[in-house]
C-alpha cells in the first residue's frame, strides 16, 4: 500500500513556505505539499477534504493566536493528521497550548540540524497518519531510522522481526488454535520495534564491550519501559505490540537462574501464560539473534550451539512450547538459511568498508 503523503505547510512568510516546500519534496519521495499563508487559506484547504497526513504550522503569525488556532482547526477537521508546531519563539506557554490544541510535537526553528530532524519527524508523522489509517508496517521502519542510526541496532531489529515471524508462522501452523493471539503482521512490527527504547540509552553503554557495571545494566534495562511508553501514546491498534515490547525480557518460569525484567518494586514479575504470546515469541527471537550474531565477536556461534542454549533455558527463561519447534529439522533449516544469508551480507558490508 502506498503511503498517503500530503503535507500542509502554514506560515505567514512566503519565502519560508517555498524553502520548506522544496526541501520536503526533495527529501520525501512522492510527497505533495500544500502551502497556506494564513489561517483563512489553511481552513479553505482543509475544508476541501484533502487528507493531510502531516501539517507543519508556524506558531507566530501576524495574529498571535493564529498558529494555535490553525492547530486546533486541523485537529478538529482532520484528527488523524500529525501536527507539528513550528517556531523560533518557543516558550513553556505556547508549547503547552500547542499540545492542548492537538499538536503531536513542537519543532524549534533554532535547533541545530533542525532541517534534518524536521524531515525525519515529518516522515514519522506520515507513517503515524497512515498507521491510523490502518497500515502498520512502515511505521516501524521510519521509527527505527529516526531513533537510531546505529547499524547493529537496526539490523538486530530486522532479524528479530524475521525470526519472530518464522516462529509465529510455525506455531500457528501446528497449534490447533492455541496460538490464536499471534498476529504475523504485529510480530513483524513488534520485532522491528522491540528494542526501540534503546534509542534513549547512551551509545557508549550499548556498545561497550565486556561486562557492564550494575548501574549501566540498570540503565539498559529501562529500554523495555521506554520503548513501550513510546508506543503507548500512538494508537490503540498497537497495544499488543506495546505489551510484547514491555515483556520481551521477562522469564517464562523465573528460577534461581534469573527472573528477567522489568520487575516492579515489591511486585512479582509476570510469568508463564501471563506473558502475552507475542512477548514470549519475541523473547526467543531476540535471544536467538543476540546469540547468533554477537556484535563483539568476529565469529558467529554455530546454530547447533545456540539451539543447545535455548534448550537449556527452555522451561525457565523461554516457553518450552516455542523451544520445541527448534527440534524440527525443517524449521531449523529455515532459520539457518536466513542466518547464513544475513551473515554473508554482513561480511560483504565489512569488506566494502575495509576497502574504502
Ligand atoms: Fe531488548
Ligand atoms: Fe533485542
Amino acid at each position: 500500500m502506498e503511503f498517503q503523503k500530503n503535507i500542509l505547510l502554514v506560515d505567514d512568510e512566503k519565502e519560508v513556505l517555498e524553502t520548506w516546500s522544496d526541501l520536503l519534496k526533495e527529501s520525501i519521495e512522492n510527497c505533495q505539499v500544500s502551502k497556506a499563508i494564513n489561517r483563512e487559506e489553511a481552513l479553505s484547504m482543509l475544508e476541501k477534504g484533502t487528507p493531510y497526513s502531516v501539517a507543519l504550522v508556524d506558531l507566530r503569525m501576524p495574529d498571535e493566536k493564529d498558529g494555535l488556532a490553525v492547530i486546533s482547526d486541523i485537529h478538529g477537521l482532520s484528527p488523524f493528521t500529525t501536527i507539528f508546531a513550528f517556531s523560533a519563539y518557543l516558550n513553556p506557554l505556547n508549547i503547552d497550548e500547542s499540545f492542548k490544541n492537538g499538536a503531536f510535537a513542537v519543532i524549534d526553528k533554532g535547533w541545530q540540524y533542525q532541517e534534518k530532524i524536521t524531515i525525519n519527524l515529518v516522515q514519522s508523522g506520515i507513517a503515524l497518519y497512515n498507521l491510523h489509517k490502518s497500515h502498520l508496517y512502515e511505521l516501524s521502519e521510519v521509527l527505527t531510522n529516526v531513533c537510531d542510526t546505529d547499524f547493529y541496532f537496526i539490523e538486530h531489529n530486522e532479524r528479530v522481526s524475521e525470526y519472530a515471524v518464522m516462529i509465529g508462522e510455525k506455531l500457528l501452523s501446528g497449534s490447533g488454535g492455541k496460538w490464536k493471539d499471534v498476529n504475523i503482521e504485529e510480530l513483524r512490527i513488534g520485532g522491528r520495534l522491540h528494542d526501540i527504547g534503546k534509542a534513549f540509552i547512551p551509545k557508549e553503554i550499548l556498545g561497550k564491550p565486556g561486562k557492564l557495571s550494575d548501574e549501566e545494566y540498570m540503565l539498559v534495562k529501562t529500554h523495555v519501559k521506554k520503548g513501550a511508553e513510546l508506543i503507548k501514546k500512538e494508537s490503540t491498534t498497537l497495544q499488543n505490540i506495546r505489551l510484547a515490547i514491555e515483556e520481551h525480557h521477562l522469564w517464562y518460569a523465573p528460577s534461581d537462574r534469573g527472573v528477567g525484567y522489568p520487575v516492579e518494586k515489591g511486585q512479582q514479575a509476570r510469568k508463564g501464560n501471563e506473558i502475552s504470546q507475542m512477548g514470549r515469541i519475541l523473547a526467543v527471537a531476540d535471544a536467538l539473534d543476540a546469540m547468533t550474531s554477537n556484535r563483539f565477536f568476529d565469529k558467529d556461534r554455530p546454530l547447533e550451539e545456540v539451539i543447545e542454549v535455548l534448550l537449556d533455558f527452555s522451561k525457565d527463561q523461554f516457553d518450552p512450547e516455542i523451544i520445541k519447534i527448534f527440534g524440527e529439522k525443517e524449521f531449523v533449516e529455515r532459520v539457518r538459511t536466513f542466518r547464513d544469508a544475513e551473515a554473508k551480507k554482513r561480511d560483504e558490508a565489512k569488506k566494502r568498508k575495509e576497502m574504502k
